[in-house]
C-alpha cells in the first residue's frame, strides 16, 4: 500500500479517530481493553512486561489497570510517546543478548505475572517476508517469555495466520492451562491475517523449546 492510501485509511479509521479523540498514544490500546474486558488479564497491583511497546496504547490500558501499585515494563526500539510513574520504558531490540537481564532488572528481580507482545516488523509488503519476519518476533516473545513469566502467569502475543504458527500454538497449549486466539475488533484483518494468541496459566518454564520440538 502507498504512503498516501495508508494515511487517507488511517483518517478514515475510526479506532485511530477515538484513540485521538480519547488521548490514547494509538488504537492497540482498544485491543488490550477488548481482551481485558472478556478475558480479565491484568489486574492490580500486577507487574506487565511489554513488547514491541511504543507508541504506548497497551502500556498507557496496563498501566492504568495495574494501578501505583503495580509496574509496566515497555519495551521497544521506538520510544513511547507518553510517560505515567508506573510504566518503566527500555530502549532495546528483542534480539538483543541483554534484554532478558534488563527486563529482569527492571522487575526489580521478580517475574511478571502478564506478558504483551505486539511486536510486529516494518512490513515490506511481501506476504512471505512479513509472515517470516511475524513469526520471529512471536517466537522471540515467547523466548522471552521462558525467562521473564512467572509460573501461573498469561500472556498475549501478537501473530500471524500461516502454517508456522500452528507450531507455536501447539507449544502454548501444552505450556498454558488455557489457550485461545483472539481477533480484537480493532486488528486490521483486510492487510494481513494478524491474531493474538491468549495465554493463561503458565505451567512450564521452557515454552520455547517445546516451539523447536514441533518444528
Ligand atoms: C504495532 S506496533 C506496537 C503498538 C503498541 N502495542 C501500542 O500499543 O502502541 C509494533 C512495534 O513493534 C516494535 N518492534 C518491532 N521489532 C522490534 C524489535 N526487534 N525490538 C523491539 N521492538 C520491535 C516496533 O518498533 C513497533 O513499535
Amino acid at each position: 500500500m502507498g504512503r498516501g492510501r495508508w494515511h487517507a485509511e488511517r483518517r478514515a479509521d475510526p479506532w485511530y479517530r477515538m484513540a485521538k479523540d480519547e488521548g490514547y498514544p494509538s488504537r492497540a490500546a482498544y485491543k488490550l481493553i477488548h481482551v481485558q474486558k472478556k478475558y480479565d488479564l491484568i489486574h492490580r497491583g500486577d507487574t506487565v512486561v511489554d513488547l514491541g511497546a511504543a507508541p504506548g496504547g497497551m502500556s498507557m490500558v496496563a498501566a492504568r489497570l495495574v494501578g501505583s501499585d503495580g509496574r509496566v515494563v515497555s519495551v521497544d526500539t521506538e520510544p513511547l510517546t507518553f510517560s505515567m510513574s508506573n510504566v518503566v520504558y527500555l530502549e532495546l531490540d528483542l534480539f538483543s543478548s541483554s534484554v532478558v537481564d534488563l527486563i529482569l532488572e527492571a522487575l526489580g528481580g521478580r517475574k511478571c505475572d502478564v506478558l504483551i507482545s505486539d511486536a510486529s516488523p516494518k512490513f515490506s509488503g511481501v506476504k512471505e517476508i512479513d509472515m517470516a519476519n511475524q513469526i520471529r518476533l512471536t517466537r522471540r516473545a515467547v523466548e522471552i517469555g521462558d525467562s521473564v513469566l512467572m509460573d501461573g502467569g498469561s500472556a498475549l502475543l501478537k501473530a500471524f495466520e500461516c502454517e508456522e504458527v500452528k507450531c507455536v500454538e501447539t507449544a502454548l497449549k501444552r505450556g498454558f492451562r488455557f489457550y485461545r486466539r483472539v481477533i480484537p475488533p480493532p486488528t486490521l484483518r483486510r492487510h494481513s491475517s494478524e491474531l493474538y494468541l491468549l495465554c493463561v496459566g503458565k505451567r512450564v518454564s521452557e515454552v520455547s523449546l517445546m516451539v523447536e520440538e514441533n518444528g
